[in-house]
């Protein structure tokens, strides 16, 4: 990476899109999610070197930010694939087969949930409900969204993999 200050660990172009984010709140910590989304963007995950790099920016203890982070679960700690796929295991989803939704994704992709496929393109991970109950279940591949799933659905979306 390019520009990436020791100090911070994050890059000056980090460092200038949350301080941007900064200067819209009298409480710099009040940025915490922003500041991770930002630093998430440029890296598709938070790693720890670049957490403590923006605890320092918002005068917050890494502890701090790293209690946001987990809380805020569309914040990776780890690394993953270029596209997340989400599948909602709440109990709209569930009642009417999120466990199977997640079995084939699981077949399909050749991995298990917390994995990312081989070729970095997918991590697969469970998330509470996505508000979308009445489509149950449903899931979300990057950042659209996908309802009313089957089994058969999942497994033509993915059958490149097969
Ligand atoms: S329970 Fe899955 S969208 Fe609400």
């Amino acid at each position: 990476m390019s520009n990436v200050s020791k100090a911070t660990e994050l890059s000056t172009e980090e460092i200038n899109e949350i301080n941007q984010e900064v200067a819209h709140y009298s409480n710099k910590s009040a940025a915490a999610i922003e500041a991770l989304k930002i630093v998430q963007k440029h890296r598709r995950w938070v790693s720890d070197d670049s957490l403590k790099g923006i605890a320092k920016l918002l005068d917050m203890s890494a502890d701090e930010l790293d209690g946001v982070a987990t809380f805020y679960n569309l914040i990776y700690r780890q690394p993953v694939g270029k596209q997340v796929i989400h599948y909602c295991d709440s109990i709209s989803c569930w009642m009417l087969g999120s466990d199977q939704i997640c079995q084939q994704l699981s077949d399909s992709l050749a991995i298990k949930v917390g994995e990312t496929t081989v070729d970095g393109q997918y991590t697969l991970l469970p998330i509470v409900c996505l508000g979308d109950c009445d489509h149950a279940p449903v899931m979300m591949v990057g950042d659209t969204l996908h309802r009313n799933l089957t089994v058969t659905v999942i497994q033509k979306m993915f059958k490149h993999y097969g």
